[in-house]
């Protein structure tokens, strides 16, 4: 199967010198690749920007700006039987980049943000003939955020992360709950995010396989 992943931070330009993100470190995108590879499958894995290298075998699409992941995901996501999206996307970005460094006079500065675009919401809508697995980032409430963002992005099936306390970015183990549009939920246990990309892939192929049966 063809699998197009995506991981990773992106980077908001405020000035040439300075931007917003997020502490992703692409570890759990790039562990789904290289789990998704070693199962035999074709991988385009469209990256923010990180230090690890990717998983030999992978198209890489590097990308910076939340921007260019929605467009570099736009542009590949026909091709592919599986997306998942386990990028850290800026919800907003600054309205404007200043062209100069902005330099410090006053007391105060105020940054205009502007929502960006939702890539997941983008590539979910029907009909569509991939499977789609978003992720969910949560502090709090994490059944329901993650049941909401299941239906308001039309996903097959959401990945829910608890991140309060320092878990989920950037670490070397990870504890997902799966959320299903049937309403079923399996909590993985708390593993490597090496060992959980396999167990996530292997779900992956199986409800692509019961799809192709409807
Ligand atoms: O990279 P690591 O350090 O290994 O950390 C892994 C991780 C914590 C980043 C990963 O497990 C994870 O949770 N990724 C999703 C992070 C996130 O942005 O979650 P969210 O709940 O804000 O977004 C929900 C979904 O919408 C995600 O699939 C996200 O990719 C997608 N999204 C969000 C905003 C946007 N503009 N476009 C999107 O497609």
């Amino acid at each position: 199967m063809r699998f197009l992943i995506t991981a990773g931070p992106t980077r908001e330009p405020i000035d040439p010198v300075r931007f917003l993100t997020n502490r992703s470190s692409g570890k759990m995108g790039y562990a789904i690749a290289a789990a998704a590879l070693a199962r035999g499958h074709r991988v385009v894995l469209v990256s923010g920007p990180v230090a690890i290298a990717a998983p030999q075998g992978a198209r890489v699409v590097r990308v910076t700006t939340a921007a260019e992941m929605y467009r570099a995901v736009r542009a590949e996501v026909a091709d592919c039987d599986v997306a998942v999206l386990a990028a850290a996307v800026a919800d907003y970005t600054p309205a404007r980049a200043a062209k100069r460094k902005i330099k410090k006079r006053e007391e105060r500065l105020t940054l205009e943000l502007v929502r960006t675009r939702d890539i997941l919401a983008s590539i979910s809508r029907a009909p569509r003939a991939y499977l789609v697995a978003g992720f969910a980032a949560e502090t709090h409430a994490l059944e329901r955020h993650a049941r909401e963002k299941l239906a308001r992005k039309n996903c097959d099936l959401i990945c829910a992360n608890d991140v309060s306390d320092g878990r989920g970015f950037d670490a070397e183990s990870n504890q997902l709950k799966l959320f299903f549009r049937d309403g079923r939920s399996l909590a993985l246990p708390h593993e490597t995010k090496r060992k959980l990309a396999f167990r996530l892939i292997k779900i992956l192929e199986e409800l692509k396989e019961k799809r192709k049966k409807y």
